[in-house]
């Protein structure tokens, strides 16, 4: 029974489905209101597709690029390679992954735990419990495991009485508090696994190998729709850290 009930599960997809994010995008929407009354800022965009990587770009200009094409990259010189390679890879019944990142803006310093509930914990686990996401960077991330110390660390300095860093290695977060500096988080997305090309499976009830062509509509690249379910998920983890830490006040909603 229990296996009848797993193959009905893989054959509808359901629960790996894009279609489960509808409640992280709900609780983002809400999120991100409580968000703006403090001008908090939560914006996210594909910086890879494939090979194909993007330049960075200032982070005023972010929200204007994105919206001005479809893959949602900030670089609008990458993005058409990105769509063409999209397209490309979608002639061929095949699909391809990609870099989505995250970045906040204007978040107060000292969020999140030190030891217990370290916020890179927090977001890091949000953010892997999206379909699709096989790893997650803050900051420099895997890169720092190359770095000296003294490349790595971010030096202390005071602008317009505001404590800062220099640098921004550590994305915004340091001993599991945020910095106040902007939270960068980078997220990498698979490819997604129902392509339209003929692939080995096994038959469960006679235990044999057998072809598979699966049918129907799939996105070829889906880094452009987990900007939006990370977006939303960020903002969840933050919305929820505020509330702890006194910036919201929950009875006055
Ligand atoms: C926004 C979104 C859209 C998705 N669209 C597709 C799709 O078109 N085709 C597909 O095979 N999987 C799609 N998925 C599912 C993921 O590719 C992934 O296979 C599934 O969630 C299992 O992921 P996991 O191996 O990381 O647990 C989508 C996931 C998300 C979050």
């Amino acid at each position: 029974m229990e296996s009848k009930i797993w193959c009905l599960r893989l054959q509808r997809g359901g629960r790996g489905s894009g279609r489960v994010t509808i409640g992280h995008v709900i609780g983002g929407a809400v999120a991100k209101k409580l968000l703006n009354t403090l001008n908090i800022k939560v914006i996210s965009h594909v910086s890879q597709v494939g090979t194909i990587k993007a330049n960075p770009v200032n982070v005023n200009e972010l929200e204007t690029n994105i919206n001005q094409n479809s893959v949602r990259c900030a670089d609008l010189e990458a993005a058409e390679r990105m769509e063409a390679e999209i397209i490309e890879t979608k002639k061929v019944g095949d699909s391809i992954g990609g870099i989505v990142e995250t970045v906040v803006l204007n978040s107060p310093a000292g969020l999140g735990d030190p030891v217990f509930g370290k916020l890179d914990a927090e977001l890091a686990g949000g953010l892997m419990g999206i379909g699709s996401v096989k790893g997650v960077e803050i900051g420099l991330g895997f890169k720092s495991a190359e770095l000296k110390g003294s490349q790595m660390n971010d030096e202390f300095l005071i602008e317009a009485n505001t404590i800062k860093t220099r640098t921004n290695h550590s994305g915004g977060i340091l001993g599991g508090i945020t910095t106040g500096m902007p939270i960068n988080i980078r997220m990498a997305v698979k490819p997604t696994p129902s392509i339209s090309l003929t692939q080995k499976t096994v038959d469960t009830k006679s235990m044999e190998s057998k072809d598979i062509l699966i049918q129907g509509r799939h996105d070829p690249c889906i880094c452009p729709r987990v900007t939006t379910v990370a977006e939303a998920t960020v903002s969840i983890i933050l919305a929820d850290q505020l509330i702890r830490a006194g910036y919201i006040d929950p009875c006055k909603l």
